[in-house]
This record gives structure tokens, C-alpha cells and sequence, in this order.
């Protein structure tokens, strides 16, 4: 049973049923899903959380109405692990890594797809679509897929060769667009108006998306035991998912499900698209649209639609965004997985690289807990490492050759 009641206007308040519908009529301010969390409180409990499936699905409660049939691959109830030696390397108390590579896809964007394709299922829509820089086409192709849906994604044309495989192999419709992420999503605000029968996750169906990414807080909270984090570090492409992380935070406390204080929140972004975290160090709210230039793809919006929104959640609770090189993502990516076997995409080392960079900087606390979101996985991003994560030694099948080549690296590792 869900316990949303309509949808509400984030600027003027206005509120409507809970229908297909992206925008206020009075403000053409962008909506979200309100709940009635006053009836919520009584009836949505801890246990009846913990006895739900292993999926985003837990808190079917507390997310847009499904219908009776989620659309569901199993997005979700990923692992929340402690990162010991990493922390170590950083000089952190305690660390932790809410691991989104282990998505159905291999990212977080599943959780969101799951919630606007079970929406857009209830409202009536038949065609699955988006507009993407990468990971949210190959969920959307994938969840169409199971639900026996036609989908089109809409992506630049210049994204890496393993993330277009991935969203192809699905059987639907792929546009590759010449030009940036900013061109794909104006040219998808067109099409939704001349194919009103395509539920676009992220464009019309948006409302009901980003309520997906309420789970990652949903779910950390849970993990630590009913207990909310001093501190989260997100990475920020639109800015959706860092403003529902805060949201979720938000609602568990008013539900009474954990106590205490709001966690503060980080955000991280790549140096060659960081508009996000240009206009919080700047102290405005007016992001200056940028033309992004990093290997960090999946976070390459140069004109992000929920900024102000991550900022004010990031000013608010007194975080910081991070602002890293792709060189330091590279690096980031290398030490996380030597640290902790987690191997993530360029995203995960945007997050890392930003994680040591606002710990330098003093706006991380080293001594208060840090969850940070990996949200997607490494294999999605080869092309970023192919060339720098290749074999120690190249031998022939002899001992001899093989040992010469132990002693040649035992040699070089003693020297380090
Ligand atoms: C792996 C990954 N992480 C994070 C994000 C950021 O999401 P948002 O647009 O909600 O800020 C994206 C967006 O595409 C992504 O692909
Ligand atoms: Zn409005």
C-alpha cells in the first residue's frame, strides 16, 4: 500500500492527483510526490519493513503506487559495507559504502527506473523512454525488456562503447544523439509532447523517478541499525539523487523510524563539469550552465535541473561539494578497488576523489561516520582503465620466466 496522496509543486505548493503530469499549471515549477506521512506513522513500522522483499519494494509504503505489479529486477537492498583500509589511506574514523554496482544493471538508476516504470505502468503509458548519460538507458531498456515493453533511450553519441552494449543488447530503440546531454534532454522535452503516450523516466514520468532515490537513505538508515549517518557523500549529475537522499533522511524522522539529527551532505562532481559545486562555493543557487568535458560521463550534465536543489540540502545541513580532476578519478577508481575489492565506475571515483578532497579541505569531519554512495559499477567504464590496468608482466608458460617476473615485482614492490 502506498501512502502518497498527490503531487505538489516544489515552488508554489499547488497540489494534484497523482498523475501524468511534470509541471505546475500555476508555476511551471517541477512536482513530487507528496504523502500523507501523518497516516503513514501508525501503520509503517520498522518490522513491517524488515519482513518486506529484499528490493527498493520494502518501502512500497512510502513510494508512488505500483499498482499491484512493480516492475522489478530486483533493484535495491544493496550492501552497505565498512571500508576499513580505505578509511585508513584517507585518515578516516569510519567509513562506509552503500555499493550500488550490485544493481540488476549495475547502478542506482534501477531503483529509480523500477519506480517510474511501475508508475508509468498504473497511469497507462505502453512505451518506456528517457534521456541519458548512460546508466539510466540501459535500465530503462532493461526493465522495458522484462515488462515486455517497446523502449527508446536517448543518449550522446559519444559515450563509452561497453555502456551503449549494455543498453542495446536490450532489443530496444537507441538514438545516439550528436551532441551533449544537455541537447539529448532538450530534444526528449520535444518528443514527449509529440508521443504523449511515452512515459519518459526522467522527463515526464520525473516525479515519479526521483522518489526511487529516497531508498539509498531508506536503506543506509536501515543497515545501521535504525540509525541515520552523521554524514553522506553523493555524487551530483542532475542533482536528483543527492535532493531524495536528503528526503528520505527527512521522512524517517518524521515517520519516528530513527532519531537524532539530519545527516550532512556532500556532493562530488568532476572538475570538467562542475556547476553544482561552482555556484555553492560561489554562495548562490543560480547554477551556470557549463559544456562538460571529463571521462566522468554518467555526471555529465552541464545544466543540472535539481541543482539548486543539492544545494540548498547541501548548504542547509552545512556540507561541501568536491571538485576532482579526471587524473584523481583514474587514481580513485585504482584505490578503491585495490582497498576494498569494490570496482566502480567513473561516478564511484568522482565520489572517492572528492571524499579525500573534502576531508584535505576540513569540510568532511574525519572523526564523525562517512557513508559514500557508489552508484555505479566499473565494468560499465573498461574504456577508462583499459589501458592503465593491464597485466604485471607478460611471460612465457615456464617457471622460470614466471619467476624472474615474481622477483622483478617483489623486487619493485619492496621498493615502494
Ligand atoms: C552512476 C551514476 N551516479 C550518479 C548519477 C547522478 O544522478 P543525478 O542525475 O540524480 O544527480 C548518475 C546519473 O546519471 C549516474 O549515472
Ligand atoms: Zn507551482
Amino acid at each position: 500500500m502506498s501512502f502518497a496522496v498527490g503531487l505538489r509543486c516544489r515552488e508554489c505548493g499547488t497540489t494534484y492527483p497523482t498523475e501524468a503530469r511534470y509541471s505546475c499549471d500555476m508555476c511551471f515549477g517541477p512536482l513530487e510526490v507528496a504523502y500523507d506521512l501523518e497516516a503513514a506513522r501508525s501503520v509503517v513500522t520498522r518490522e513491517r519493513i524488515a519482513a518486506g522483499p529484499a528490493s527498493i519494494w520494502r518501502y512500497a509504503d512510502l513510494l508512488p503506487d505500483h499498482g499491484g505489479h512493480p516492475v522489478d529486477l530486483g533493484a535495491g537492498w544493496t550492501p552497505l559495507r565498512r571500508a576499513d583500509r580505505l578509511a585508513a589511506e584517507i585518515g578516516l574514523d569510519e567509513l562506509w559504502l552503500k555499493d550500488d554496482t550490485r544493481n540488476p544493471t549495475g547502478s542506482f538508476k534501477d531503483r529509480v527506473v523500477s519506480c517510474a516504470l511501475s508508475s508509468a505502468q498504473r497511469l497507462g503509458f505502453t512505451t518506456a523512454a528517457c534521456a541519458s548519460t548512460g546508466n539510466l538507458a540501459t535500465s530503462v531498456a532493461a526493465h522495458a525488456a522484462a515488462l515486455g515493453w517497446p523502449s527508446v533511450t536517448v543518449i550522446p553519441s559519444d559515450l563509452e562503447k561497453s555502456k551503449v552494449a549494455m543498453t542495446a543488447i536490450f532489443g530496444g530503440t537507441v538514438l545516439a544523439v550528436d551532441g551533449n546531454y544537455d541537447d539529448v534532454n532538450r530534444l526528449c522535452a520535444e518528443l514527449v509532447d509529440s508521443h504523449p503516450d511515452w512515459a519518459f523516466a526522467n522527463v515526464n514520468l520525473r516525479a515519479y523517478y526521483a522518489e526511487g532515490s529516497k531508498t539509498l537513505a531508506y536503506e543506509i538508515a536501515e543497515q545501521l541499525g535504525w540509525q541515520l549517518p552523521a554524514q553522506v557523500l553523493a555524487p551530483i549529475a542532475s542533482g536528483s539523487q543527492l535532493t531524495k537522499i536528503a528526503k528520505g533522511f527527512r521522512e524517517f524522522l518524521e515517520l519516528g523510524l530513527v532519531s537524532g539529527e539530519l545527516p550532512t551532505m556532500f556532493g562530488a562532481q568532476a572538475a570538467g563539469c562542475s556547476p553544482v559545486a561552482s555556484a555553492l562555493a560561489d554562495g548562490t543557487n543560480v547554477i551556470r550552465p557549463v559544456k562538460p568535458n571529463t571521462i566522468a560521463r554518467s555526471l555529465a550534465i552541464g545544466n543540472p535541473a535539481d541543482g539548486p536543489y543539492a544545494i540548498d540540502e547541501m548548504r542547509a545541513s552545512g556540507g561541501d561539494c568536491g571538485s576532482v580532476t579526471d587524473e584523481e578519478v583514474l587514481l580513485s577508481i585504482a584505490q578503491l578497488a585495490r582497498t576494498e575489492g569494490v570496482f566502480a565506475e567513473t561516478a564511484g571515483g568522482v565520489v572517492i576523489a572528492s571524499l579525500k578532497q573534502l576531508v584535505e579541505r576540513g569540510s568532511i569531519d574525519r572523526h564523525r561516520p562517512v557513508v559514500a554512495i557508489i552508484s555505479g559499477h566499473g565494468l560499465k567504464t573498461l574504456d577508462a582503465i583499459v589501458d592503465t590496468a593491464t597485466p604485471t608482466a607478460v611471460i612465457s608458460p615456464k617457471l622460470a620466466d614466471a619467476e624472474a617476473a615474481l622477483a622483478r615485482f617483489h623486487h619493485m614492490e619492496a621498493a615502494v
